[in-house]
């Protein structure tokens, strides 16, 4: 492991609510790759959670996501969950120095559910790319071979259970670190319904905002529009880290 991919890993590693999430990418592989690693910090360098750029132009994704939708959902909808999980934390941090824990249970489901909005929208704007470079590749593939039969299947299996996510939420393609095998999960709101040691790969969101503007009450058609443009060698590098 390289010195630069030893630090990106550190300063990218997260614990929220239970979740732990690692990504990592080779910063010094390519100017792609730095956008990439640049999309994928989660805080700044004083430790506050903070947005991270789009790793494209907000018009990037059309037609299968209209920049209307791209920007408001990053600029309005990812910063609130970036500034309620800072909210929280303030709010933790005040209780601990006050000793006054009366209102512990509301800040930490804050905390839950501000964090794992952010981490979950991190991880969606680098699920997606306007350039896909078609199926996983290597280690992922053979592992989706493994634990799915093949990608027909994974892809089918992914898009049912995000279509049949329950109000808002997500699908998630996950890798277990406990038990070593990669899961497809429905996530609702941003932190229920996750199984202990899952790292999210890949992701897809499916609360309203993230369609509604173009595909009105259409989420089938815009998850099956998203499957094209899913970045599987983002995803590739995620797996890499996770294992
Ligand atoms: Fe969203």
């Amino acid at each position: 492991m390289t010195e630069s991919r030893r630090s990106f890993l550190k300063a990218t590693a997260l614990t929220t609510a239970g979740a732990a999430l690692s990504v990592a990418f080779d910063a010094a592989a390519s100017a792609a790759d730095d956008k990439l690693a640049a999309a994928s910090r989660l805080t700044d360098a004083e430790g506050q959670y903070a947005l991270p750029p789009l790793p494209y132009e907000y018009k990037a994704l059309e037609p299968v996501i209209d920049e209307a939708t791209v920007r408001l959902h990053h600029d309005v909808h990812h910063k609130a969950y970036v500034d309620g999980a800072n909210a929280a934390l303030k709010r933790l941090a005040a209780a601990r120095a006050d000793g006054d824990f009366a209102l512990v249970k509301h800040w930490s489901r804050e905390l839950s559910f501000h964090g794992s909005g952010h981490v979950l929208h991190t991880l969606y704007w680098t699920s997606l790319t306007p350039t896909p470079g078609g199926e996983p590749k290597g280690e992922l593939r053979e592992a989706i071979a493994a634990d799915f039969g093949d990608l027909a299947r994974l892809k089918a299996h992914l898009i049912k259970a995000t279509v049949a996510v329950e109000a808002s939420g997500w699908g998630v393609l996950a890798y277990n670190a406990l038990d070593r095998r990669l899961t497809v999960l429905q996530a609702e709101k941003h932190q229920d319904l996750t199984v202990w040691g899952a790292i999210p790969l890949l992701v897809i969101d499916v609360w309203e905002h993230a369609y509604y503007l173009k595909y009105q009450s259409k989420r089938a058609d815009y998850v099956v529009a998203v499957w094209d443009i899913l970045d599987w060698t983002a995803a590739g590098r995620r797996f890499e880290a996770a294992r």
